[in-house]
């Protein structure tokens, strides 16, 4: 699992008991997810279909700086299924896991439309199926 984005934890994103704000965390995974299934499908209009059980591993605190990890583990006919972990990129503590966030790709009648895609796509081979050379 890659885990590209960091997030620094301020004061706006904390709860009354001082930690992280759940509902900050799952704004940011799912813009994250979401940005993933648009790269991996080669389409804007994914939509959130589905998050199954999260689990709040532990707490993070202002100031901490936690990233987030998300790889596709399925590929459906018009789904993608991730999986998601929330940790602390000093300590690899981990604070979150989701098994499974389902997308589903859109065709331009906002009705669920077949994807073609069957395994990850590395941002190496989509350059070199657009013929570019990096
Ligand atoms: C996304 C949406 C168009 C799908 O419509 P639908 O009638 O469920 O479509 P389908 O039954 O054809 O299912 C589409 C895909 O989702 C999968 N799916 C549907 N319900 C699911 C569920 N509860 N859990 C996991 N996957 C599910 C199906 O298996 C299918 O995947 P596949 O083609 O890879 O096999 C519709 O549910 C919708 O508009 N939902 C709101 C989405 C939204 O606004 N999200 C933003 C957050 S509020």
């Amino acid at each position: 699992m890659n885990f590209h984005t960091r997030k620094w934890v301020k004061p706006e994103d904390l709860n009354a008991n001082g930690t992280l704000f759940g509902g900050s965390l799952l704004r940011w995974i799912d813009e994250e997810a979401a940005i993933y299934a648009i790269v991996q499908l080669g389409n804007q209009r994914v939509v959130t279909k589905y998050i199954s059980e999260i689990n709040f591993v532990s707490a993070s605190r202002q100031g901490d700086i936690i990233e987030l990890g998300i790889t596709a583990t399925e590929f459906g006919r018009t789904s993608i299924t991730l999986t998601c972990e929330v940790r602390n990129k000093i300590t690899r503590k981990s604070i979150l896991t989701v098994d499974k966030l389902v997308f589903v790709n859109l065709g331009e009648d906002g009705l669920p439309a077949p994807h073609g895609r069957t395994q990850i796509r590395y941002i190496k081979d989509q350059f070199a199926e657009e013929g570019r050379e990096d």
